[in-house]
């Protein structure tokens, strides 16, 4: 079920990096065969869902591909520790869910999200070479893949949360899940607000290994998340794929 792009022949020059989502995902992702239909049939369980939260972005950053260290044609990157996440997006029976759009957004390593309230209140004391927010179109494999930071806490409106990633999923154009996954046996977790409320399933679900990437001599980490989604592809396909991503929810209106 795991699924790990050779991420070390991505990233190897900031021109292939700024190929972005379409050019760059392919490549690498079209290497993999893929022979989950049929073996998991009706066997998977669903991804825990949970609420897309106050701090997607109220309006886009400059740039919005995968790769969330580099912003456009910054010389500088975003502090933190790299990591390369990817996963699949499956229905339950395990079918690849290809053209759909995976969107995450976190905090910088300073705890500011690109969100107008967040980054009025701390000026310039954030990352601003952090891109906070990214996008990527999955193929017929349903592979993402971003390189990003790892999570980490943060403090809104009083709460502390614990180290998370927010992920939506869009098929044709509507928003059919969000989440937040973890880093597994975090010691926050369990008084998170958030997570102390899933089930045990759910929790084990989102709550994944950040490991060190072989051979990495920056001691950059990797992290796989497949996204089990409770419909099966065929429902969401409607016989036309219109591509698009759904509207937030919060910010609607
Ligand atoms: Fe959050």
């Amino acid at each position: 079920m795991s699924f790990r792009p050779d991420v070390r022949s991505h990233y190897s020059s900031r021109r292939k990096a700024l190929r972005g989502a379409a050019g760059l995902s392919i490549a690498a992702l079209s290497t993999r065969l893929f022979t989950v239909k049929g073996a998991f049939a009706e066997a998977l369980t669903p991804t825990g869902q949970s609420g897309e939260g106050p701090l997607y972005p109220d309006k886009m950053p400059r740039d919005t591909d995968n790769d969330l260290i580099l912003v456009n044609d910054a010389i500088t990157p975003g502090i933190g520790e790299i990591t390369h996440l990817s996963g699949r997006i499956l229905d339950r029976t395990g079918t690849p869910m290809r053209n759909t759009f995976v969107e995450i957004w976190q905090c910088d390593s300073q705890g500011v999200y690109r969100h107008t309230s967040h980054e009025e209140r701390y000026g310039e004391n954030y990352d601003h070479n952090f891109q906070g927010y990214g996008r990527f179109l999955t193929d017929s494999s349903g592979g993402y893949y971003f390189r990003t930071i790892k999570p980490v806490i943060y403090g809104t409106n009083g709460v502390l949360r614990t180290p998370h990633i927010h992920f939506a999923v869009s098929k044709n154009g509507e928003r059919i899940f969000t989440t937040e996954m973890n880093i597994k046996d975090h010691p926050e977790n369990e008084t998170d607000i958030v997570f102390k409320r899933r089930t045990e399933v759910e929790k084990k679900s989102v709550s994944m290994d950040f490991v060190p990437l072989p051979d990495s001599t920056t001691g950059e980490l990797s992290c796989d998340f497949d996204i089990v989604l409770g419909v099966t592809a065929n429902d969401t396909d409607g016989g036309t794929l219109k591509g698009g991503i759904g509207a937030s929810t919060w910010n609607r209106g």
